[in-house]
């Protein structure tokens, strides 16, 4: 891996709650539609997959944002959804819907008959794409690379496609949770694999994705999501190449969980828009750095509207050091990317004078 030496690196500070000279930012999603440069490579690629499993398209798009906004972290441009792909469930995304499997699995045949995939196999586009982003970014910002919850992952594998309220795996799990049990167990160590290669193929920071935590109530939460989480970030903590990386939980609408998120010895919780960040940090400050929490709503207003709601949310979590900006959820595609250069030059800005006191 490149030696290459990081020319800002506030993103990896504050997620160590070390001072920064201004708050980080980056966008979740921040390589989308919302950009026309991203749409035309799409374009080219012919589909959504054909751009993530082609290394050259995934870095270029992955680039795309920072070059017009002063961003201070990359993501792989990839999907949550490349696990169970590999493991064989045959991914497609439908022109204007949402992801779709061919093969869901939904009983104690389908389930058993998962294995983790190959890393250097199935999923060595995956690390290709990785090497040749942090050969590409030359030390300009960090790269983070991030898998799905196992429980995310089981919702859109069960399921078979987006949902509402995820009812199948959910019924899964009240029915037969051994059997959803050894689905997770399988997920787990699939993501945990998938994660340490990443960190192997040069990740700088790891985010997992559990988008449909807050779907669970609490005692089934600490059951189906919670657990698995805290069993990949153990293995990630106890292999070499992973070991020293941040790991950032956002488990979106489980605002009630915060205190038990951060005992899984994370670095970073990831805190959407129904949470005031200020009590957030009060609550788990002390342990763990914050990542949010604009409403992704905001930039559909004015310009004027945006500066303003970073502004208020900066001034929520106050001058301590362990906050990196983002939006609650991803960026959507009718964003105007004007406003994006306004929340993420307003976000500096404000950033300094509130240190400056
Ligand atoms: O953030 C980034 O810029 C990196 C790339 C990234 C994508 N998906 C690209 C993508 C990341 C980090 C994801 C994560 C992801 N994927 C999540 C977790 C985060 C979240 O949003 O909650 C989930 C749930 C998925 C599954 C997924 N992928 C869905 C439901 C969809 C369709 C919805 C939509 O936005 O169209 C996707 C497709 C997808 N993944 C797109 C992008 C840019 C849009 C597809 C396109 O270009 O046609």
């Amino acid at each position: 891996m490149a030696a290459d030496v990081l020319r800002n690196d506030r993103f990896l500070r504050a997620l160590r709650r070390e001072p920064t000279d201004t708050t980080p930012i980056w966008v979740m999603r921040q390589a989308g539609r919302y950009l026309p440069e991203y749409r035309a490579t799409r374009a080219r690629a012919g589909s959504f997959m054909g751009l993530a499993t082609n290394p050259e398209y995934a870095c270029e798009v992955t680039l795309q944002p920072l070059d017009r906004f002063e961003l201070d972290a990359a993501i792989l441009f990839s999907d949550i959804l490349t696990i169970p792909d590999a493991m064989g469930l045959g991914l497609s995304f439908e022109q204007g819907e949402g992801p779709r499997f061919a093969n869901p699995v939904r009983d104690a045949a389908a389930i058993g008959k998962l294995t983790v995939p190959d890393m250097d196999g199935e999923l060595r586009y995956v690390m290709d794409a990785v090497r040749l982003i942090r050969k590409e970014l030359g030390g300009r910002v960090p790269l983070i690379g991030f898998s799905g919850s196992p429980w995310t992952l089981a919702c859109y594998m069960v399921e078979g496609e987006g949902s509402r309220d995820f009812a199948r795996v959910k019924a899964l799990a009240w029915n037969d949770p051994a059997l959803a049990h050894r689905l997770l167990d399988t997920v787990a160590r699939s993501v945990a694999a998938y994660l340490v290669a990443q960190a192997h193929a040069g990740a700088q920071a790891l985010m997992i994705f559990d988008t449909w935590g807050g779907l669970l109530g609490p005692a089934p939460f600490r059951e189906f999501s919670l657990r698995y989480m805290t069993q990949v970030v153990d293995a990630l903590k106890s292999d070499p190449s992973s070991r020293d990386l941040p790991v950032i939980l956002f488990s979106k609408g489980a605002g009630g969980q915060l205190e038990a998120l951060a005992d899984t010895g994370c670095t970073g919780l990831g805190v959407d828009w129904t949470l005031d960040i200020g009590e957030a940090r009060r609550r788990v400050g002390g342990r763990v750095a914050l990542q949010g929490n604009l409403d992704p709503a905001v930039l559909r207003a004015s310009p004027e509207v945006v500066a303003r709601e970073a502004r208020a949310v900066l001034d929520a979590f106050g001058n301590h050091p362990g906050h990196v900006f983002n939006l609650g959820h991803g960026i959507t595609p009718e964003v105007d990317p004007e406003n994006v250069k306004v929340l993420v030059d307003t976000v500096h800005e404000h950033g300094r004078a509130i240190r400056a006191g």
